[in-house]
């Protein structure tokens, strides 16, 4: 029982360290992993701390080297590295009979021949309000697992977008966005954004090709600053203006009822008080708005004084009233 569980023990040992072949693995490769662009040139070293070997190379379809002997390291060297798919292998023949042997990881990377941006089945201004699809075309990018696309209005960050897809091939990528933009986003710059990610071995800041920008204008129904009726005060020979000027794309168009006047500002005749409704319009939409216009036949002053004149008239009556009463009372009156 004892002797199972020390036997148990032992064997937990061997297996948290890895064993006997980790803790001595002769191969070490500098750098351990490269992250290199489609065509560029590339060399790692794979060495080790035996001497005591028969021969190690480098296995690969480009830059493999000869099974060599009496060295400590070997050279895995490409001018032009284009093989998408290449897996190099670093092995050695080890006295024992064993070759073990370690594979480089190798990212080979491509910036996009192309980034556009455009909107899908649609051309024209947008509405406010309505929903589109902005639409990104990425042409010819490598490795999909590392792109990340990026959408921008202006340079404001709008989302990201990211594969999980593997290719290490290149391949074309759309990726798409909804919006639906406001009268404030009239004629803003979208942009998107290919940007491949490729770890802290890959280049910094990350390789980024960015479409040209999109540029749209947004059309919006006439609204008014003040939207609600209006009430003028006019004197007799004075002149008003109505403002119906409204905000909207396309500029809004003007309309007064029973009248062929066309504009925002109004003038109406001042013989005329009464209610003037306009509509202002365009393609979108279409809002009104009544003005009443009221005629006042004295201003204020006028009744300042009528104010002041019954005031003095009236004290005026308290008076003489008094001096008939007390007349009519004869002398000896208490009043
Ligand atoms: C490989 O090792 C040799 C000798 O130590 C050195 O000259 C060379 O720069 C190394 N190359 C790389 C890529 O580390
Ligand atoms: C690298 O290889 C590619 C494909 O074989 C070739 O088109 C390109 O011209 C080469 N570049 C250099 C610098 O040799
Ligand atoms: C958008 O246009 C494509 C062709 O350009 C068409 O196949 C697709 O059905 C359209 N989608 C919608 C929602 O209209
Ligand atoms: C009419 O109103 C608009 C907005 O409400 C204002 O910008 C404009 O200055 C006004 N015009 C006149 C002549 O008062």
């Amino acid at each position: 029982m004892v002797k199972g569980l020390y036997g148990f023990l032992t064997l937990c040992v061997l297996v948290f360290t890895g064993g006997p072949t980790h803790a001595s693995f002769p191969l070490e490769l500098n750098p351990p992993r490269v992250v290199v662009r489609y065509g560029d040139s590339v060399s790692v070293n794979c060495s080790t701390s035996s001497t005591d070997h028969d021969g190690m190379g480098w296995e690969a379809t480009f830059g493999g080297t000869s099974l060599e002997q009496d060295v400590t390291f070997v050279t895995w060297t490409v001018d032009n590295l284009t093989d998408w798919t290449i897996e190099p292998k670093c092995y050695i023949n080890l006295i024992d009979g064993k070759q073990p042997s370690k594979e480089l990881p190798v990212i080979l990377y491509k910036t996009p021949d192309r980034v556009s941006i455009s909107v899908l089945n649609h051309s024209g201004p947008m509405v406010e309000g309505t929903q589109y699809r902005l639409q990104c075309d990425i042409q010819n990018i490598a490795p999909l697992q590392n792109l990340v696309v990026k959408w921008y209005k202006g340079n404001e960050f709008l989302d990201n977008i990211t594969y999980s897809n593997v290719s290490k091939t290149p391949v074309d990528v759309s990726a798409t966005l909804m919006i639906s933009p406001s009268r404030n986003d009239d004629r803003d710059q979208y942009r998107c954004r290919a940007e491949l990610d490729l770890g802290p071995e890959g280049p910094q800041p990350h390789p980024t090709v960015t479409s040209e920008p999109l540029s749209i204008p947004v059309h919006y129904p006439p609204t008014f600053s003040r939207p609600e009726a209006e009430t003028l005060d006019i004197r007799v020979g004075e002149e008003i203006t109505l403002n119906c000027t409204a905000t909207g794309s396309p500029t809004p168009l003007y309309r007064w009822q029973s009248s062929d006047f066309q504009e925002a500002l109004f003038t109406p005749p001042s013989e005329v008080p009464g209610t003037y409704t306009c509509t202002a319009y365009n393609q979108i939409g279409k809002i009104s708005k009544t003005f009443t216009v009221n005629l006042k036949p004295k201003g204020d002053r006028t009744t300042f004084w009528v104010i002041i004149g019954s005031g003095l008239g009236l004290a005026m009556v308290v008076v003489i009233v008094y001096f008939v009463v007390k007349y009519r009372a004869g002398p000896n009156s208490i009043i």
